[in-house]
């Protein structure tokens, strides 16, 4: 009998990791609590129960004989799930609540780093609003202001000024429009080169890194307008050398996979390295606990093993056999409600599934009335494909795009540039 699996979550990378776990001959089954309606056209099973429900995700765990748990996003995470399951006797995928405090709080990761010696921005935390603005006219602009919990990427402030930096600050440690999230802020450096996603399946103190990719934050075309959760993805990334990568691995990955385990906090699960390539070698922005979306959606097309052996072998003790397409790119666009991450509309008709080996459509703020798929989210979808060349999987994705309604939709024209200009 094969594996059944649940995957928890309800977005474009759980769609991704959901659907991979699926083609496994190894499994039978793969549920999505809560998922999204879109994903059904992959053979996921849609669970409806919330993904902080954890008393009820753990009672249909055992009913339906679950084999395994694959933990999506951060919340979840940092709320404890891998320990409610653990608990319970059940083998669940991700980091503890303590070891995703790496993602949840940027103190603890700047501490992190601090301990051990990795590589990030320089950098100081405050909670009193004097302090950090004499701190901020200290060391000029440009200068990057973040609240230090969660904020669902809107934490962040880029200052080109040192009013604009001080205007985050009141806003953060005054006017507490981030609540407890900004109660504490980060004042760093701003590091100035390329951004990449490292990612890598952690064990303790065993790493293996995925494929890099390049996401694109900002909404508009030219990395214009506001910062977003990602608006496009593509994997791997050209113009980073692969010793800049090799670098990043064995002083930012394996120290901080090291110093979770000194710090009693071992990490299991996805770590997610977001780094700049500055020309002091790679230095790390931020860590996150789970894979990023939408980079997700690019990567694991570069991956040539069965992601389903790979997570139940980490689960299991074994060692897992990883191996990545060594040739080809994938790119993925996210298309998005008009006036994300702003207010924006919803219920704008959404395009039904189209049948293809080298390219996909990943759902994600998406819903079913009467049958139709409808939007339900700022990002609704992402559209990715895979080529031999950067080149020729953008021109997919942009020719299927356009033959695509996306009346009351948008998306980034560009992605990939930095990339195709480059080669
Ligand atoms: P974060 O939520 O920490 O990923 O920050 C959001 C975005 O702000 C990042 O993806 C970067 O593009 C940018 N950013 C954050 N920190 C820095 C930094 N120290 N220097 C330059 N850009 C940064
Ligand atoms: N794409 C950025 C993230 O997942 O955090």
């Amino acid at each position: 009998m094969g594996l059944n699996i649940l995957v928890i979550g309800s977005g474009g990378r759980e769609h991704t990791i959901a659907q991979k776990l699926y083609q496994s001959p190894k499994v039978d089954s793969v549920f999505c609590a809560k998922g999204n309606a879109g994903m059904k056209k992959d053979g996921i099973q849609l669970v409806d129960i919330a993904e902080d429900d954890h008393v009820s995700l753990i009672e249909f765990a055992k009913e339906q004989k679950i084999d395994w748990t694959f933990v999506g996003p951060e919340i979840p995470l940092l709320n404890g799930i891998v320990d409610d399951f653990t608990a319970e006797g059940l083998l669940i995928f991700g980091p503890t609540k303590a070891a995703a405090l790496i993602e949840g709080s940027k103190d603890f990761a700047k501490e992190l780093m601090n301990r051990y010696n990795i590589p990030t921005a320089e950098h100081q935390t405050f909670s009193d609003f004097e302090r950090a603005k004499a701190y901020v006219l200290e060391k000029g602009a440009s200068i990057v202001i973040k609240a230090d919990g969660l904020a669902a990427g809107k934490g962040v402030v880029v200052a080109e000024t040192t009013a604009e930096a001080i205007e985050a600050l009141e806003d953060m440690l005054k006017e507490n429009k981030f609540g407890q999230s900004g109660a504490k802020v980060v004042v760093e450096e701003f590091l100035e080169g390329e951004e990449f996603s490292l990612l890598a399946f952690v064990r303790d103190q065993e790493v293996y890194p995925m494929v890099i990719a390049q996401d694109h934050k900002r909404a508009y075309d030219g990395d214009l307008g506001p910062n977003t959760g990602g608006m496009g993805a593509y994997a791997p990334v050209p113009q980073i050398p692969r010793s800049l990568i090799e670098k990043a691995v064995s002083t930012i990955v394996r120290p901080a996979a090291l110093g979770m385990i000194e710090e009693g906090k071992p990490f299991t699960g996805i770590l997610y390295t977001g780094l700049i390539a500055t020309s002091a070698g790679p230095k790390v922005i931020e860590f996150n606990a789970r894979f990023g979306d939408p980079e997700t959606q690019v990567v694991l097309q570069r991956l040539n093993s069965d992601l389903a052996q790979i997570i139940d072998d980490l689960l299991h003790g074994k060692t897992p056999e990883i191996e990545w397409k060594q040739t080809g790119y994938s790119l993925g666009v996210v298309v998005a409600a008009k006036g994300y991450p702003g207010e924006y509309q919803k219920d704008h008709t959404v395009p039904a599934a189209f049948d293809a080996s080298d390219e996909h459509i990943y759902y994600a703020g998406v819903k079913e009335t009467s049958g139709q798929l409808l939007s339900n989210g700022g990002r609704v979808y992402l559209v990715e494909a895979s080529r031999d060349t950067l080149k020729e999987a953008q021109e997919a994705v942009y020719e299927r795009l356009e033959k695509m309604d996306t009346t009351g939709l948008f998306y980034r024209k560009d992605i990939g540039f930095k990339a195709i200009d480059s080669i």
